[in-house]
């Protein structure tokens, strides 16, 4: 079927989900925790699984782009023929990191989100996502395989540790190419705005859509705002260990004996650290992207009183990559 998961393990993984079970699945960007959308029953489950606070939605995965009238009610929005038009604009960029917040159809569970009227719809581009999606026939809501506010997946094995006892099946599909989670798109007002910096850039929409998108925060530039005051930023997607960003580190700052380095490029450190992670040998931003998480968790695991990682510049690919570092290394 695919090249690591049989036509066997896809029918079983889909029956999980008609029986309102959690099915962990892989995605391009990181693993998913799935239940069917439609169920609120199904969809309590992935948030007594990873704890999540129940006020924060979910996304909804989808085969293809042209059921998404299914599951958004575009009559609702400021102005559907230009909603219309704009997703148009978009598809270019399905299957693919891009989730699009629109007004909510009432097919799609009230769980899902969070009370809102709004649902987040996304086309995973994975071959096993996108299997299990059209054999299983339905919306498929799922966040990041993780315990809440830890690191998201990007094996099955991350899956496996973190939530191995909570589902019903996990699908393997290899590690994620992408590695940082989908852009999160939001065309609910006349500007549209990333919530959520990823893969696909804000350049890259604002090209495709032709007109201003705003981004998460408008008022300063965001690195500056958490060097400045780290407590600013919402701590999400952190490892145990404290993380620092090597750019705030200054001569004066006391460092502990056992310290992990995740580097984007080689380089000479200020300190010797005692275990070091190089994810390019070029600085080359995508292969960043994809490992660092899993650089993130191996440091994790190596009894480090500190872990210290590398910094770019906040553009393009770089701004997803810097937002998750801001908000590991908030305290
Ligand atoms: O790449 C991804 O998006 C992965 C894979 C599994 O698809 N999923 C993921 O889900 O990262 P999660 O739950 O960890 O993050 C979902 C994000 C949250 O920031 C949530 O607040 C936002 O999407 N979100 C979901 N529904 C929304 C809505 N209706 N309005 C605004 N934000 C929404
Ligand atoms: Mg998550």
């Amino acid at each position: 079927m695919t090249d690591t998961v049989t036509k066997e393990q896809l029918a079983a993984a889909a029956d999980a989900l008609r029986r309102g079970e959690l099915v962990a699945f892989p995605t391009e960007t990181v693993y998913g925790l799935g239940a069917d959308a439609r169920s609120s029953a199904a969809v309590r489950r992935i948030y007594e699984a990873k704890g999540r606070p129940s006020n924060n939605p979910l996304i909804v995965h989808i085969s293809a782009i042209a059921d998404i009238e299914a599951y958004a009610d575009l009559s609702r929005s400021f102005n559907p023929a230009l909603v219309r038009e704009r997703l148009q604009k978009l598809s270019h960029l399905f299957p693919g990191p891009l989730s699009v917040v629109l007004p909510s159809s009432p097919a799609i569970a009230p769980e899902v989100r969070a009370g809102g009227d709004t649902v987040a719809l996304r086309v995973p581009a994975h071959p096993v996502a996108l299997e299990l999606l059209r054999t299983f026939g339905g919306p498929v809501a799922a966040p990041s395989a993780n315990p809440s506010n830890y690191v998201s997946p990007t094996t099955a094995e991350h899956v496996r540790q973190g939530l191995g006892g909570k589902v019903a099946c996990i699908l393997d599909g290899g590690p994620c190419h992408v590695g940082l989670e989908s852009t999160v798109l939001s065309l609910i007002n006349p500007t549209p705005q990333v919530l959520r910096p990823g893969a696909v850039t804000r350049d890259q929409l604002e090209g495709a859509l032709g007109c201003t998108v705003d981004g998460p925060n408008k008022q300063a530039d965001s690195e500056l705002v958490a060097l400045l005051s780290p407590g600013l930023l919402e701590k999400h997607y952190s490892p145990r260990t404290p993380v620092v960003l090597n750019s705030a580190l200054t001569s004066a700052s006391p460092l502990p004996e056992r310290i992990g380095a995740i580097l984007f490029s080689p380089q000479q450190l200020s300190f010797t650290p005692t275990h070091t992670v190089l994810l390019s040998s070029s600085g080359e931003l995508a292969a960043v992207a994809a490992g660092l998480f899993s650089a993130l968790r191996e440091m994790d695991s190596r009894g480090l009183e500190l872990i210290v990682v590398d910094t770019c510049e906040p553009v393009g690919l770089g701004e997803a990559i810097m937002d998750r570092l801001l908000r590991a290394a908030a305290r």
